[in-house]
């Protein structure tokens, strides 16, 4: 995977001074350096344009690699939502947005993203793109709740379906690999969700939303 990856990154991503900002701040700060892979980045800003997006709401954001990745697939109309734990983090993504021009177009939300995704609910948001990139023991959690937030025909995107390719070995049992494989197991069985899992970064699964 790490070979197969690293020649898509080369042949198709090309340098990129703000995104390369970010990385190196969270390096700088003693963060985890999990913001998802350069191609997959790449991958969030062709979907959310070719799905024409306009209401985009990301679960987690650390430094806000990922966010920028999707504002810049949206117009002028386009606005992020942000779920993130960590205060620090989102007002280190926050400022990571407004640096690549996006600060009128993004808010974030901080606290547990479950407890966010409930507010949202009440509040009678709804979304056309959703990227879950938060605590894998909650993604399907996570999926449900967007379930209940998207529009019919919204993309829904998660990170990290691969855990690091352990999804297709039957000798790994890990409690990581576990989730993800459930999770994976429930996309591709959802009765509202025409799914597919892309081998691109760490794995992201793609999903429609049929309501
Ligand atoms: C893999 S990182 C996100 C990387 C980011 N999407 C990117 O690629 O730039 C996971 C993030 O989820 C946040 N997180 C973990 N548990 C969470 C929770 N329960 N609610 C909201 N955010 C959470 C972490 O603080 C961390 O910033």
């Amino acid at each position: 995977m790490e070979q197969i990856n690293s020649y898509i990154n080369k042949v198709f991503v090309e340098q990129d001074e703000v995104l390369e900002g970010v990385l190196a701040a969270i390096n700088a700060q003693g963060m985890r350096p999990i913001s998802v892979s350069p191609a997959s980045g790449k991958l969030l800003t062709m979907l959310v344009a070719m799905t024409e997006a306009e209401r985009v709401l990301e679960i987690g954001a650390l430094g806000g690699y990922s966010g920028i990745c999707l504002a810049r697939g949206f117009g002028e109309k386009g606005h992020l939502t942000s779920l993130e734990l960590e205060q620090d983090y989102a007002e280190l993504a926050s400022a990571h947005l407004a640096k690549a021009g996006f600060s009128g177009q993004v808010d974030y939300l901080t606290g547990p993203a479950l407890e966010s995704l409930a507010q949202l609910k009440n509040d009678g948001r709804t979304f056309d793109f959703f990227f879950i990139d938060a605590d894998k023991e909650n993604y399907e959690n996570y999926l449900a709740a967007c379930l209940e937030l998207a529009e019919n025909g919204a993309l829904i995107v998660a990170d990290n379906v691969l855990a690091g390719g352990s999804v297709a070995d039957a000798g790994i049992q890990r409690q990581h690999t576990e989730a993800m494989k459930k999770f994976n197991e429930t996309a591709a069985r959802h009765p509202q969700l025409e799914s597919i899992l892309l081998p691109v970064g760490d794995g992201l699964l793609v999903s429609r939303v049929k309501k």
